[in-house]
């Protein structure tokens, strides 16, 4: 009894002699996905991320990454609606597939948890850490003969370890926390570089998980982190995406389109938007014109992508979704698809009455409900409205 007390309190000491022959570490980190499965790919400066490549890029490169942990610092579900639970689902079911040593789970994550969240972290078996007493706030890991204390507990660290802190909180909360090595933060704060403090690297997962953080710590002899490098590891569409959970999201996809109800929708009386073709007749030189530019063919872009039903999606890439006599679905609206001449001009009833009444007036602001900052970087009003002059 006696001997295994000494024993156990003797290995709580141990240096860190697993890092000793090649003294090195990689943590491999995300935070604040939020539900983030892929990106939509608008544009090709706003498509890196998505968790099969995430996966993708880890099985890989495993070999070369190794020794590391794969941390992912809380913050990683989605809304608390229909579409932003099955997007909790496949986040949950990826970590497990991906192999993430520890997830941590914060208020907002958990405020799902007694319906939802807790029930999948539990079948799907990644070690969950958390602030709230359903799970535990730390956890040791052993790596080679040493032990990595994980926590979302500030005051938890534990002398002698490699300490590693797991936090929602951000950086300006958490820059005095001693006796940390490492600290993760999933605030959504984007850190292009490591803030260094004077114990800790403190880092944050890349918003919406579209890069990988890479964090590589020199460790000495005696078990001290006595250096780092961090770089970003962009997920670009070269990377071969994890078939296990490109299949998870293209169910996700079908679950999605599954929610859109056709029998729901009801033929609008006194129709707000009535499409293109009521103003080919008079307008057959400017339908022409339109017909040529991607507007014409954007709901093609994302049948193509498998999201014609995501309303997350057609909300931009159709006319009037979301409106009264706006577009539905392909199946009960099919006169509607595509970003069309009232998307811009304003629904076209009055005008179609009596063709003397103008329609809206047009400036920037119009362009801008689409062609936003994360969607379309490169907007540039004179330059994209010569595109689609008509
Ligand atoms: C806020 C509006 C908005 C939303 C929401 C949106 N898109 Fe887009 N999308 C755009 C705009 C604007 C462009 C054109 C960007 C440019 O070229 O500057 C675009 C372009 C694209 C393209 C590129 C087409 C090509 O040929 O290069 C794809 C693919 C795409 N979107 C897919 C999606 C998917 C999938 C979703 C949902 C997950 C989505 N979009 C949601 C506005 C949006
Ligand atoms: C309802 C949303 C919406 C509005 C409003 C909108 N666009 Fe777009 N725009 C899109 C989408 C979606 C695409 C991409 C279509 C695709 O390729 O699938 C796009 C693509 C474009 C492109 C092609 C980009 C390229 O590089 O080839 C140009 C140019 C453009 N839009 C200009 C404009 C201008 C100018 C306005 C305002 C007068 C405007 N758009 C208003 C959604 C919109
Ligand atoms: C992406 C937005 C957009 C779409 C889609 C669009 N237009 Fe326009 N349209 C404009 C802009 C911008 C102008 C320039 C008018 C202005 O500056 O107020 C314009 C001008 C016009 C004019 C008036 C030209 C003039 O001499 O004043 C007509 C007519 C017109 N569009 C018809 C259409 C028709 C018909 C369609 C569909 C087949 C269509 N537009 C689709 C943006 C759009
Ligand atoms: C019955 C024929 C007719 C139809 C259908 C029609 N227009 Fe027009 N439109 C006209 C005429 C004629 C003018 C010029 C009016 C004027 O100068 O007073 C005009 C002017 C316009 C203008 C430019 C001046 C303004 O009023 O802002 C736009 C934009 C426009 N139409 C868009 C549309 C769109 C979009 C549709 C379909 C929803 C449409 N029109 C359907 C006949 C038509």
């Amino acid at each position: 009894m006696l001997k295994s007390i000494i024993f156990v309190l003797l290995l709580s000491f141990v240096p860190l002699d697993a890092f000793a022959q090649d003294g090195v570490l990689t943590i491999l980190y995300t935070g604040a996905i939020k539900g983030a499965l892929e990106p939509c790919g608008c544009s090709p400066k706003s498509s890196s991320g998505g968790l099969a490549r995430l996966s993708g890029y880890i099985l890989a490169n495993k070999e070369d990454l190794k020794p590391y942990l794969l941390l992912d610092a809380g913050n990683s579900m989605g809304e608390d609606t229909p579409q932003g639970r099955l997007k909790s689902e496949v986040v949950i079911e990826s970590f497990a597939i991906t192999g993430y040593d520890v997830a941590a789970f914060f208020h907002d994550d958990l405020l799902l948890r007694e319906r939802f969240v807790g029930p999948l972290v539990d079948k799907s078996g990644i070690p969950a850490l958390s602030e709230t007493p359903s799970y535990p706030a730390s956890i040791q890991l052993k790596q080679g003969s040493s032990v990595i204390n994980i926590s979302t507990d500030p005051k938890a660290y534990k002398k002698g370890r490699l300490n590693i802190l797991l936090s929602e909180r951000p950086v300006s909360d958490v820059k005095d926390k001693k006796g940390w090595d490492v600290i993760i933060l999933s605030s959504g704060e984007l850190l292009e570089e490591p803030v260094k403090t004077d114990g800790a690297v403190i880092v944050s997962g890349y918003p919406k998980g579209e890069k990988l953080g890479a964090l590589t710590l020199q460790i000495s002899d005696d078990g001290l982190v006595v250096g780092f490098t961090h770089r970003w590891q962009p997920l670009n569409k070269e990377i071969i995406e994890d078939y296990n959970i490109r299949s998870l999201i293209d169910e996700y996809d079908k679950k999605v389109a599954d929610l859109l109800k056709d029998d729901e929708w009801q033929l609008p009386t006194n129709s707000t938007y009535f499409g293109y073709e009521s103003c080919v007749e008079c307008h057959q030189p400017f339908f022409e014109k339109w017909s040529t530019t991607r507007h014409a063919n954007a709901f093609a872009t994302l049948e193509a992508v498998g999201k014609s039903r995501d309303p997350e999606c057609v909300i931009c890439h159709t006319t009037g979704y979301g409106e009264k006599g706006g577009f539905y679905s392909a199946t009960t609206t099919p006169g509607l698809m595509n970003v069309q001449c009232e998307q811009c001009h304003g629904p076209g009833r009055e005008h179609l009455a009596d063709y003397t009444v103008a329609m809206a007036s047009i400036n920037e602001s119009v362009c801008l409900r689409c062609h936003t900052e994360e969607n379309s970087p490169d907007f540039d009003f004179s330059i994209y409205r010569e595109k689609v002059k008509h």
